[in-house]
């Protein structure tokens, strides 16, 4: 299972992914910069990044809390999501996701 992240100097990463991980949590594992202040309790927005359009209808919609934070977030797209949010499984294998500007440590 992967997932595929271009961080925010544009450099492609092919990450192994474990189902029931959270994909911030799959980033920061890697060491892509991330910084996630709030350790996945979707009370930061600093583990925003965008979502490849093809891999919107897979993910849950957004939880009101994480609506709230990324209302407030300053760089976000209608594919941004808080990466905390997004839980590994099988039909997820191979999303590709952007880091945000705002999610930098
Ligand atoms: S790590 Fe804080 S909202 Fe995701």
């Amino acid at each position: 299972m992967k997932v595929i992240a271009t961080d925010q100097n544009g450099v492609r990463h092919e990450l192994e992914a474990i189902e029931g991980w959270r994909i911030m949590e799959i980033l920061r594992d890697y060491g892509l910069p991330i910084k996630a202040e709030c350790g996945g309790c979707c009370c930061c927005a600093t583990c925003h990044v965008y979502v490849d359009e093809k891999w919107i209808p897979k993910l849950y919609p957004p939880k009101p809390e994480e609506e709230d934070l990324l209302a407030d977030a300053v760089d976000t797209k209608p594919n941004s999501r808080l990466s905390c949010q997004l839980l590994m499984s099988a039909e997820l294998d191979g999303i590709e996701v952007t880091l945000a500007e705002s999610a930098r440590p």
